[in-house]
């Protein structure tokens, strides 16, 4: 089977602003490598979950699927067909393929936009279709999100966060995508509201095979929703496999410290935000090992000077690891890793 998506080297650095740079006379080249060498395949109708803490890359890595950014390196191919440099018409006609909803789709626009403008942007940058029409397939859509057809003339200031999100969602399914980038889509929504709106997308899944990229800190939802996880650690995939597989027998010890530090994450229960402690290296000056090796329990002098590629793990094929110890370390429970590197959650959240 040929995959939806097929990443391979994904880069993406923001270069610093000159007068910062010039601090630092001697390096020219500063910038912040937000993502470094990603490669990753999400196949039609799957789930890929992408879970990590704050600032490893995660948004800027679903940018550059969607191809609203320009990677700096790297290759995207989808249906096999590399469409990292597509521009113009043909990346606009490609668009409608990919379509990304945001934690708060609705509430950047323009609030005196109506509903059904609203809904049928993406559609209205494809096609010349008048106004009646768009309006008419704005109000067959909408029950597919939850909302009844006729909110088609109300404003977005009338919709609570959940209805503003299934504004949002309607809005990507409105161009029939086969993929759709969730970045955080219900962080900000209430735990019940949450629950709806993943099942919404889960039956949405079902009725028209659209893969999703779902971006998350609940971790929860990604046991919930999906096929496969993905863990980003500081612009690199640390972990890649089943769901069940990576949050049940979690091998990389980034991975166990990310779910040792959530002791309740199932759907319907308020989940902690994730938090390791220990030294963060920063992004401009990636340390030459494994990026996890300053807060790693299981470190050794390997670690520090090689830097980890992503491999097989175990039988299959399906399950990836970037860890010189992998084979050593995949047994150690997340629990124990507590005691050994305590880890602190954050304040509940809502
Ligand atoms: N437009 C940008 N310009 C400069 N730095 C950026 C930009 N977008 C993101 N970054 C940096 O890239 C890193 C990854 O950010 P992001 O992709 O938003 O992470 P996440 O979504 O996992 O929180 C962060 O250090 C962030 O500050
Ligand atoms: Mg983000």
């Amino acid at each position: 089977m040929t995959a939806l998506v097929e990443a391979e080297g994904l880069e993406k650095r923001f270069p610093l602003v000159r007068s910062v740079a010039e601090v630092f006379r001697r390096d020219e080249k500063l910038a912040i490598h937000a993502v470094d060498g990603v490669s990753l395949t999400i196949d039609p109708g799957e789930t890929l979950g992408l879970i990590g803490e704050s600032g490893s890359g995660k948004t800027t890595l679903g940018w550059l699927i969607a191809r609203l950014s320009d990677p700096t390196a790297g290759t995207i191919r989808f249906r096999g067909e590399d469409v990292t440099h597509l521009s113009g018409t043909a990346l606009r006609r490609w668009r409608r393929s990919i379509q990304v909803v945001f934690q708060d789709p609705v509430g950047s626009l323009d609030p005196r936009m109506r509903v059904w403008e609203i809904v049928s942007e993406p559609l209205r940058a494809q096609e010349g279709l008048p106004k009646s029409e768009l309006r008419a397939r704005v109000a067959a859509l909408l029950p597919t999100v939850g909302l009844p057809p006729d909110c088609v003339d109300q404003y977005p200031h009338e919709f609570s966060g959940g209805g503003r999100q299934r504004l949002g969602v309607a809005r990507a399914l409105s161009v029939q995508p086969e993929l759709i980038v969730l970045d955080e889509p219900t962080s900000a929504l209430d735990v019940s509201v949450q629950a709806q709106i993943l099942n919404r997308l889960v039956q949405l899944q079902r009725d028209r095979h659209v893969a999703y990229l779902l971006i998350t800190h609940n971790v929860g939802a990604v046991r919930y929703v999906a096929d496969r996880v993905a863990v980003m650690y500081l612009g690199k995939l640390a972990e890649v496999g089943d769901v069940r597989a990576v949050l049940e027998r979690p091998v990389h010890p980034y991975t166990k410290a990310l779910l040792a530090a959530l002791p309740v994450a199932d759907l319907g229960r308020r989940h902690t935000i994730y938090k390791v402690t220990g030294e963060v290296p920063t992004l401009l000056h990636p340390p030459p090992g494994c990026r996890f090796a300053g807060r790693c329990p299981f470190v050794i002098e390997r670690c520090r000077v090689e830097e980890p590629l992503l491999r097989t793990f175990g039988e299959g094929g399906g399950h990836l690891v970037a860890c010189h110890r992998a084979e050593e370390v995949a047994d150690v429970r997340p629990e124990t890793l507590r005691a050994a590197a305590p880890v602190a959650p954050a304040p509940a959240t809502a």
